[in-house]
C-alpha cells in the first residue's frame, strides 16, 4: 500500500480544491521509480519492457513510457493507433488482441505491428494473408495465476493462448505458409506475488522455445502485483532476482543464438501505486448496524471493488489525524455492488471531507464507464517536481446528454 508524505496529502487536498472532485491524480515519480526499479533488476538481460497500456492510457502516463524507451502491448485498434500516434515507433508495438477479427488483422499489419496470435485459425488466416511474414505467437503452458479467478490467463479453462501441447500445429502452420515465429509470448495472469509460480510458466514456456529455431524474443508477459493492504508484503524483488532474472540469464547465456531477448509487459506494476482517486464526502448515513459514507463517485470510476472484491486503501483526507471508525465507504451508482471499501477503519469522516482511494493508477481510469450517466472523473498529473496539471475534464451535464443525442439515429 502506498504510504502518503504530509507533503502529498497537502497537495492531493489542494487537486481537489482546484479541480474539484471525482477526480484521479497521478504522480509521475512514482511511475518513473517503479520503471528504474524493475529495470535495475533486470539490468544484464537483453532486455525489452514493454508498457500493457490497457493498465491506464492517460496521455502524460503514455508519455512517461515512452520517455523511458518502453515498447507498447496494444490489444485494439485503437489502443494501437493511440500509442502510434503518440510517437510509439511500430516496431515496438507488439498487437495481442485475443479472438482477433480479419480486420483487426489487416489494420495492425497494415500499421506495421507484429502480431501475437493465440489462435491456430488465426495463425492460419494470417499465414494466408501474409505468407512469408514474421509473427508471434502466444502459447498457454497452462500455469495460471493471479488475484482473482477472473484474471488467470493460463491453465486448462483459459481462453487465451495456444495450449503448449498444440505447438506441432504451430510449427505445420508456420512452415505450410513460410511464417517466421520470431517470439514466443506468455501472459499468465495478473496481480502475482508468487514468483515461484510465475517461473514455473515461464520455464514451461523456455522449454518450448525450443523447438522454434528463428526467435528473437521471448515474452514472458506482465502480472507482477503490488501490495494493496497495509500489511501486504511488497513482491519479493530478491527471490524475484533468484528465481526469475537468475535462470533466465543462465537460459540467455546458454542459448545458441545471440540475438535474443526476453521481454516483460507489466501494466499494473509501472502505475498503479501512482494513481489516487479524489472523491468527496457528501453524506454520512448511520444505518442500523452500518455507518456509510457516501461519495460523489463510485464503481463506475473504480470497478476494482465491486468486480474483484479488490482491496484499496481508503484515507481521509481532510482528517488524517481524526478518531477512527468502522465505514461502508460507497458511491453514488444505483448498485449495491456500489463501493470503495466494506467495514473499514477510517478517520472520522464528515460531510465535505476529501478521501483518496490508494493505489488506482492501473485498471482505473481504463475501466470506467458512464453508468447512470454520469461523467468519467477527471485526471490531474503532477509531473517529477512540478505543479499539478488538469490533462482531462469532466463533462458536464449537458455535454453528456449532447454527445448521447448525437449518437442516436
Ligand atoms: N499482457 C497481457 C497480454 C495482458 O492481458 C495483461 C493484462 C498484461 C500484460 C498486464 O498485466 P498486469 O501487469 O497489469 O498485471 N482488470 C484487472 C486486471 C486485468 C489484466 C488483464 N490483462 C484488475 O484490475 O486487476
Amino acid at each position: 500500500m502506498t504510504q502518503l508524505s504530509t507533503e502529498e496529502r497537502r497537495l492531493l487536498r489542494s487537486c481537489a480544491d482546484a479541480f474539484g472532485t471525482p477526480t484521479y491524480v497521478y504522480f509521475e515519480e512514482t511511475i518513473v521509480r517503479q520503471i528504474r526499479s524493475l529495470k535495475e533488476h533486470l539490468d544484464g538481460l537483453p532486455l525489452q519492457l514493454l508498457y500493457a497500456m490497457k493498465a491506464n492510457h492517460a496521455v502524460p502516463v503514455m508519455q512517461t513510457m515512452l520517455r523511458e524507451g518502453l515498447g507498447i502491448d496494444a490489444v485494439s485498434p485503437a489502443e494501437l493507433a493511440y500509442a502510434l500516434k503518440l510517437g510509439f515507433p511500430a516496431d515496438k508495438v507488439l498487437f495481442s488482441a485475443n479472438n482477433m477479427t480479419d480486420e483487426e488483422m489487416h489494420f495492425a499489419t497494415g500499421r506495421g505491428a507484429l502480431l501475437n496470435v493465440g489462435e491456430l485459425s488465426r495463425l492460419e488466416s494470417f499465414g494466408q494473408a501474409y505468407p512469408g511474414s514474421k509473427v508471434c505467437v502466444r502459447l498457454n503452458g497452462q500455469v495460471g495465476a493471479g488475484h482473482h479467478a477472473h484474471v488467470i490467463t493460463a491453465g486448462d479453462k483459459s481462453k487465451f493462448g495456444i495450449p503448449v501441447e498444440q505447438v506441432d500445429a504451430v510449427h505445420r502452420i508456420a512452415g505450410a505458409y513460410d511464417l517466421t515465429i520470431v517470439g514466443l509470448h506468455q501472459h499468465i495472469g495478473s496481480g502475482i506475488m508468487d514468483t515461484e509460480t510465475l517461473w514455473q510458466a515461464i520455464s514451461v514456456i523456455l522449454d518450448a522455445s525450443t523447438s522454434f529455431e528463428d526467435l528473437r524474443f521471448i515474452n514472458v508477459g506482465g502480472g507482477l502485483g503490488i501490495p494493496y493492504r497495509p500489511d501486504e508484503e511488497a513482491l519479493d524483488m530478491s527471490s524475484f532476482d533468484r528465481l526469475i532474472v537468475a535462470p533466465l540469464k543462465d537460459f540467455i547465456d546458454g542459448h545458441p543464438s545471440d540475438d535474443l531477448s526476453i521481454w516483460f509487459e507489466p501494466g499494473r506494476y509501472f502505475t498503479a501505486q501512482s494513481g489516487i482517486l479524489l472523491a468527496r464526502v457528501n453524506t454520512v448515513k448511520e444505518g442500523t448496524v452500518r455507518t456509510f459514507a457516501g461519495t460523489d463517485s463510485g464503481m463506475n470510476h473504480l470497478v476494482r471493488p465491486a468486480m474483484y472484491g479488490s482491496y484499496h486503501h481508503v484515507v481521509n483526507l481532510s482528517n488524517p489525524d481524526g478518531p477512527e471508525k468502522t465505514y461502508d465507504v460507497v458511491g453514488n451508482i444505483c448498485e449495491s455492488s456500489d463501493f470503495f471499501a466494506k467495514d473499514r477503519l477510517v478517520s472520522e469522516l464528515r460531510e465535505g471531507d476529501i478521501i483518496g482511494v490508494l493505489d488506482a493508477g492501473a485498471y482505473g481510469m481504463s475501466m470506467v464507464t458512464t453508468y447512470n450517466l454520469r461523467s468519467e472523473p477527471a485526471e490531474v498529473w503532477i509531473p517529477a517536481g512540478g505543479e499539478p496539471r488538469l490533462t482531462r475534464p469532466r463533462r458536464s451535464v449537458e455535454e453528456i446528454v449532447a454527445a448521447e443525442m448525437a449518437r442516436a439515429l
